[in-house]
Order: structure tokens, then sequence, then C-alpha cells
């Protein structure tokens, strides 16, 4: 079992450059971590309590979308515990007896992190509702009416869910966290204090408007902030002398097709599509996905909430329509059918995982 735990762990020794430098420019402590004022101040309460009455703290589930921090947050956790950290993830335990090998040989106190914990199997979320609640589980032995469960004590540890689709986490599982700090995408001048980190510990020089640029085009995301970051610096140190400017910044994450207000290839194609294949909407999250060569997960998680967040794109009961906003964005002309025209529906009204 231990090893995609290892190929997880392993990632950022011997992974892609983006994946070196984003362990390098992860912040290792709770104070070090930016924005999010909220989680970090709930989290600090939940660790330093339990700390100081000497147990394992509750569980905490950390949801949010890719790029915003959960696997830093998890490190952070184990860290101002002083505890180890044990890496694993849903789609990673395919069996129950998989999570029983990991659980069985936690230390007490270690911190168990679950990335992906939505896409846990069936059987493997039952026990570990047992090993959450009671610190114990049952292995099964053995098959058919001959099976017998031998129960298993295991040590107190805490758990550190995270997923980026909370909405998919059974009831149960989501009650058996003590703890669940919700993430939400960072504002332009918390994204500029990450985006001047960043670029201190990567030895870049960059003026403060550069990184005001870089910090407003990033989609509310650290992740993306680091990522435009870099391409900045590339074009800063191919093109000129390093030194990164407003107007180099500007041009290279225009070379890069990141626009003003920070959209993407992908948030530009599904928006495109719905405007000009389907006049604006309402359509189906799976239609939409399709027509952009993409994953309706990818479409949902990675795009959707960023669009919905700038007022460029709705969920209806109905389906996904493009707002007036957005249509002015593209520059494109709305047809006189297409909806909000006339406010056929809601803004806001969201579904969530509704079609
Ligand atoms: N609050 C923060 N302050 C500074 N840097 C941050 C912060 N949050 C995230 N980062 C940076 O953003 C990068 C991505 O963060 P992280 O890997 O923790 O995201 P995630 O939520 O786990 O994403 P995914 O859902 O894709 O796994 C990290 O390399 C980290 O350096
Ligand atoms: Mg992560």
């Amino acid at each position: 079992m231990s090893e995609p735990d290892e190929r997880l762990m392993s990632a950022s020794a011997d992974g892609s450059e983006e994946q070196v430098i984003e362990a390098a420019l992860r912040p290792k402590k709770l104070d070090d971590f930016i924005g999010q004022e909220r989680v970090r101040e709930q989290l600090s309460l939940v660790l330093h309590s339990a700390m100081r009455r000497g147990r394992t703290p509750d569980h905490v589930l950390l949801s949010g979308g890719p790029g915003l921090g959960k696997t830093t947050l998890a490190m952070i956790i184990a860290a101002e515990l002083g505890q180890p950290l044990r890496i694993s993830s849903g789609p990673a335990i395919e069996r129950a007896g998989d999570l029983a090998a990991v659980l069985s040989t936690l230390s007490e106190g270690e911190v168990l992190f679950l990335d992906e914990i939505h896409r846990l199997a069936r059987p493997a979320e039952e026990m570990l509702y047992m090993a959450m609640e009671d610190f114990r589980v049952d292995v099964v032995v053995g098959k058919g009416p001959g099976a017998t469960a031998i129960p298993l004590d295991i040590a107190p540890f805490t758990l550190v869910g995270a997923t980026t689709r909370a909405g998919m986490l059974p009831g149960p599982l989501r009650d058996r966290f003590g703890f669940v700090a919700h993430m939400d995408f960072y504002d332009p001048a918390e994204l500029e204090v990450i985006v001047r980190r960043s670029a201190r510990l990567l030895e870049v020089e960059i003026s403060d408007a550069a990184s005001a640029e870089v910090a407003g085009r990033s989609r509310g995301t650290p992740r993306i902030a680091n990522r435009l970051l870099r391409r900045v610096r590339d074009y800063a140190e191919v093109r000129s002398d390093g030194t990164v400017s407003e107007d180099l910044a500007k041009a290279a994450l225009h070379l890069y097709e990141v626009d003003e207000r920070g959209l993407d290839r992908l948030d530009r194609a599904v928006l495109e599509s719905l405007m000009r294949k389907f006049g604006g909407g309402p359509v189906g999250l799976s239609t939409l996905a399709v027509s952009v060569g993409e994953e309706p997960e990818t479409v949902e998680v990675v795009a959707e909430p960023f669009l919905v967040r700038q007022g460029l794109l709705a969920r209806t009961p109905r389906g996904r329509i493009a707002t007036p906003a957005a249509w002015a964005h593209l520059g494109l002309t709305p047809p006189p059918g297409a909806p909000m025209a006339g406010t056929l529906f809601e803004v806001g009204d969201d579904p969530g995982q509704g079609e």
C-alpha cells in the first residue's frame, strides 16, 4: 500500500519544475500563511487548544478550489503540532485494506492527510467513519459466510481531509470532521503580498506595480499567482535584464493570453462556446464541457467558480448562462433571445452540481 503514498510524497523531490518550485514557495508556518484570515484564526485555536490539553485535535476538513492552499495548510497543521505527516489520497486508496494498512501504522498524534477525500471508495469510507470516531477499525478476513471482522485499535491521529468538491462528500463523513475550513478566493491585496513574497524567494526583482498587475490577473488563486510570476520572470530574463516592470508584466501576460480580468484560455473558451454555440445558454454542464473538449469536472471545478464569482456566468436550474457582463467582456453582441437580455433567471441562484 505504501507505494502510492511514496509517489505522492516524492512528487516534490523528483517532480516537474512547477512541483519543485511550488514546494519551495509553500509557507511552513501558520504565521507565514497569507490571507484566509478567518480560517487561520479558527484553525490556530483548534490546534493550540488541543495542544494545551495534550490531546490530538479534531479532524479537519479543508474545502476549496484548486490552488487555494489546502495541501499547504495540511503541511502547516502537522508542522504546528510538531507531528509527522502521512500523505495519501482518495483515489490512491482502492480498497478498505489499503486504508487499514495506512491507519494501523500511524503513530500516536500523527497527522494523516487524505487529499481528494471525496473520491474515496465506499468501503474505505465506511472504515474511515469508525477510525475517525473510535480510533478503531474492523479488518475483514476471509470472504463469504466464513468472513470474520477482527477489531483493531489504532493510535489517536488527526485526519486532515481536502476536497475541491465539498458538495460531493457524504453527510456522515462530513459530520465527523470537528472543524471544516472553507477556503475562498484571495483578494488582490493578499495575492500581491504572495507575489512579493514569492519574488523574494525566487530572487526576482519586481516593481510594486508589476506585483499588483500579476496579482490582479491571478484568478484569486495563489498557485496561479506563483505561476504567472514565473512566466513573467522568464519573459524578463529573455527579453530584458531580468527586472520586472509594470509594462513588462503586461506584455508578458498578454503573450501568455491572460487577460486583464485574469481569464485564461479555458475560461474564455467556456464563455465563447456558451455564447457562440448556445446563444448564451441555458446549456447543461456536460454539453458545455464537451463543446470545449474538457471533462465536466474540470469546467465545474476549475473554470466556473471564478466565472460565477466574476459575474460572467450564472448557474441556473436549467443550465449555465452567460451574463450581460460576459457578452461585454468578450465584445460580442447577444442575440435578442439571449438569457438575461431581460433577466430571465435569477443570478446567484446556484444549484451547485445541478445541470
Ligand atoms: N496562503 C498562502 N500564502 C502563500 N502561498 C500560498 C498560500 N496558499 C497557497 N500558496 C501557494 O500556492 C501553491 C498551491 O497551494 P496548494 O498546493 O496548497 O493548493 P491546493 O489547495 O492543495 O490545490 P489542489 O486542490 O490543486 O491540490 C503552493 O505552492 C503555495 O506556495
Ligand atoms: Mg493540494
